[in-house]
């Protein structure tokens, strides 16, 4: 274990067997479909790859980057779209991926946009969610585990760009973020 990190919160084994799970569910949600995949630049690249080897379908996969956090720990709430996708999603079945849910306010702005365009459908995949720092409410239809109001890492999860690695999800030492 790193030394930076205080404990393992949800092993590699359980984050595994979730995915799994999502993967199936996803598979039979959209029989017949060729979903269209978005993951969220970078936190979501690590589930992404993980859930979509468990969908038993054609996917495609886009990917975006918006960024809300800067280095530090906390949203700042200002959003703003880094890179936009490469596919047009008019018509097309889009799943959000995202690694973890706080604020709710980068996947609420995400969603206006991509509403705008007019997919066929457009549903929410995220691996994690902080219900206790939610700001807006978001409808998540696809959702691997609730967590405290500890500062997680790993699986894609960083602090200040670092930890993604980690197979694990794991909680950091305080004097890690604190310094
Ligand atoms: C993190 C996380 C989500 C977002 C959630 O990404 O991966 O995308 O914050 O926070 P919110 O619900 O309060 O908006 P971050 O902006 O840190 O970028 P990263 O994915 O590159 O780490
Ligand atoms: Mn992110
Ligand atoms: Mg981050």
């Amino acid at each position: 274990m790193m030394p930076d990190v205080k404990e393992v919160l949800i092993p590699s084994s359980e984050v595994q067997a979730k995915v799994r799970e999502l993967g199936a569910r996803i598979t039979e949600d959209y029989e017949g479909e060729r979903p269209l995949l978005v993951g969220v630049l970078r936190g979501a690249v690590v589930v992404m790859s993980d859930l979509m080897r468990n969908i038993d379908l054609p996917c495609e996969l886009d990917f975006m980057d918006i960024s809300s956090y800067g280095s530090g720990t906390s949203s700042s709430g200002v959003v703003r779209i880094l890179k936009d996708l490469e596919e047009d999603v008019t018509g097309r079945h889009v799943l959000v991926v995202e690694d973890i849910i706080d604020t709710g306010l980068t996947l609420s702005y995400l969603m206006r946009s991509l509403k705008a365009r007019k997919p066929a459908s457009l549903e929410i995949c995220a691996l994690l969610t902080k219900p206790s720092r939610r700001k807006v409410d978001l409808d998540v239809k696809y959702l691997g585990f609730e967590v405290p109001d500890e500062f997680v890492v790993g699986y894609g999860l960083d602090f200040a760009g670092a930890y993604r690695n980690l197979p694990d999800i794991c909680i950091l030492k305080e004097e890690v973020f604190a310094s």
